[in-house]
């Protein structure tokens, strides 16, 4: 009688924590998150940037900015990667609206994948309705240099799970999202015709995600080439696929931080990553200010 009673005692705990972690996304949490910021800014954001390590310099760009720490921001996941400030800033570059994520959260930082793109979920919730993804990833294609940018023109999942695994809100988007134009076609020819105009050469690639965060094999990385990835990292996928799943437009960048391993007979270190960020930071910035200047001129079709 007691087991019995300690059973359904422990089944009913269960649950209430199952239903906590789902309700993590619940309405309610959102609409605190939303109350808070919109309490920060009269500005009604139209396009979300994502700035991967080493990138932050791209929010310095931003005029008229309010600038929030992310532990200000209910329920918003807290950055422990180093070379990601943590702050949301909301503003305006080149005349377009935006609010910029000054460093993201990953899968190997033990975030779930609700937690990972719970600011994707605020981003669509506030009406973005454009999102440009950067991140720092090692070149798999053997043609590719460290300091090398390179738009997304679509991506292997292979983090071993989606970000929309669980019950699906019908109110963000559909339960199989289609995925065929995950990066937006129109967004990649503007971003290339960015890179013209600005003389940034940019290369067109897939990118494979892998969990981390152990670098991967050269076995890994040559199932990966022959797999058809260009680039290799542990960030982008959920947010992309999330960002779909909400109907957002998306664009994404890499930029080229080391050669993938085994592509030359080095070790990979994390602060060579964060340096070549550091020097291809600048063609970053102009890249997404001519692409955010483009688009605000067919404003329309964002
Ligand atoms: N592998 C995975 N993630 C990365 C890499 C890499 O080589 N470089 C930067 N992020």
């Amino acid at each position: 009688m007691t087991v019995f009673t300690h059973a359904q005692d422990l089944i009913k705990t269960l649950r209430e924590v199952t239903e906590e972690g789902i309700g993590m996304l619940n309405a309610e949490k959102t609409a605190e998150t939303l109350a808070a910021i919109n309490r920060r800014t009269t500005l009604r954001p139209r396009v979300g940037i994502i700035l991967g390590s080493g990138l932050g310099g791209v929010a310095e760009a931003v005029e008229n900015s309010v600038a929030i720490p992310y532990e200000e921001i209910p329920y918003w996941p807290r950055t422990t990667a180093i070379g990601h400030a943590g702050r949301l800033v909301i503003g305006t570059l080149e005349g377009v609206s935006v609010a910029v994520m000054q460093g993201r959260v990953h899968f190997y930082e033990g975030y779930t994948m609700d937690e990972i793109t719970f600011p994707v979920r605020i981003f669509g919730e506030m009406g973005i309705g454009s999102l440009i993804a950067t991140n720092a990833a090692g070149g798999v294609n053997l043609t590719y240099s460290p300091g090398d940018l390179a738009v997304i023109k679509d991506h292997i999942n292979f983090m071993g799970t989606n970000p929309l695994i669980g019950t699906n809100n019908n109110k963000w988007g559909p339960r199989f999202p289609d995925m065929t134009y995950a990066y937006d076609q129109e967004y990649i020819q503007v971003l290339m015709s960015v890179g013209e105009e600005e003389g940034v050469s940019l290369r067109k690639g897939v990118y494979i995600a892998f969990s981390g965060p152990s670098y991967e094999t050269p076995a890994e990385i040559r199932m990966s080439r022959a797999l058809g990835a260009d680039l290799v990292g542990m960030s982008t996928v959920p947010e992309v696929i999330v960002a779909n799943h909400m109907g957002m437009r998306v664009a994404a960048i890499s930029c080229v931080s080391n050669y993938a391993a085994g592509v030359r007979e080095q070790k990979l270190h994390h602060q060579e990553v964060i340096d070549a960020m550091a020097e291809a930071a600048e063609s970053m910035t102009a890249v997404i200010r001519g692409f955010l200047r483009k688009i605000a001129r067919d404003a329309g079709s964002y």
